[in-house]
């Protein structure tokens, strides 16, 4: 079992939970969390935030019964914690960019801990949170209240991009990586697929992902995904 160290209420909705324990992980993987008994039956996943000397740090959006319980956890609660799981972001070299979508920064955060020099591009649909913490890490910082963050990035400037956010932000993505490509640049774009889970180790298929050669699971092939490869419907 593990330890809150704090839970912080960011903004309405947003919390951002520190806890204690022996806890790694690469960019990109992410923990099922648990602070409940027998209801709901799930753990819920969430990704890593921030790694630190104590523990492990998470960002998340209060949602549904899973996320509610946790924004009530008291620093000295007991909460259980398995993983890491996920294949995560590459380590990557060349000019890199960032770019989360509401509660999608959360992982991005530890992306730009390791790489840093990135640029760094958030969006939010009303309130901004946490960007302040991203700027130390940042060559460029791009946030954006209320619009598109991906108009903000001209994807030709980037050998890499990371992409987390909602599917539609996703699926733009995509789009703007192709047109890069037709115009003579190809950067290569990872996005963090955050499907709905329920096993979270690849045994019950829940997190399919449609892909070109076929389906994948969120949990286990991914979540990171290269743009190219995901089919996205509708
Ligand atoms: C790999 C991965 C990493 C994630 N990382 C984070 C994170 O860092 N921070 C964070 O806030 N959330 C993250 N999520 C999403 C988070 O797991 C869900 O929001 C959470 O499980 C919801 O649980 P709940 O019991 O509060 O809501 P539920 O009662 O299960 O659902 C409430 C509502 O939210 C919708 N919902 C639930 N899960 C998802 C989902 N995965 N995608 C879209 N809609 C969903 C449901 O359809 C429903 O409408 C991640 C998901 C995955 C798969
Ligand atoms: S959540 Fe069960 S296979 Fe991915």
């Amino acid at each position: 079992m593990a330890t809150v160290i704090s839970n912080e209420r960011l903004v309405n909705g947003v919390y951002h939970l520190r806890v204690r324990g022996d806890y790694g992980g690469a960019m990109g993987q992410f923990y099922m969390l648990r602070a409940w008994g027998a209801y709901p039956l799930l753990s819920r996943p969430l990704s890593i935030h921030r790694v630190n000397g104590d523990g492990v740090e998470f960002l998340y959006h209060v949602v549904g019964e899973g996320t509610r319980i946790l924004a009530e956890l008291k620093p000295g609660d007991s909460l259980s914690l398995e993983g890491p799981f996920g294949n995560g972001f590459p380590a990557v070299t060349g000019k890199v960019a960032l770019v989360g979508g509401g509660i999608g920064i959360a992982p991005l955060y530890y992306c730009a801990q390791e790489l840093p020099g990135s640029d760094i591009y958030l969006g939010f649909s009303k309130e901004s949170y946490m960007t302040e913490a991203f700027r130390p890490h940042a060559a460029e910082l791009t946030v954006n209240v209320g619009g598109l963050v991906l108009e903000d990035v001209d994807f030709a400037q980037y050998d890499h991009i990371f992409v987390c956010g909602p599917h539609p932000m996703l699926k733009a993505a995509q789009l703007k990586a192709m047109a890069a490509g037709t115009a003579g640049k190809q950067p290569k774009v990872y996005l963090s697929l955050e499907n709905r889970m329920a096993c979270g180790v690849g045994a019950c298929l829940v997190c399919s992902v449609s892909c070109r050669d076929g389906n994948r699971k969120a949990c286990a092939d991914g979540p990171v995904f290269l743009a190219e490869e995901v089919l996205f419907h509708g």
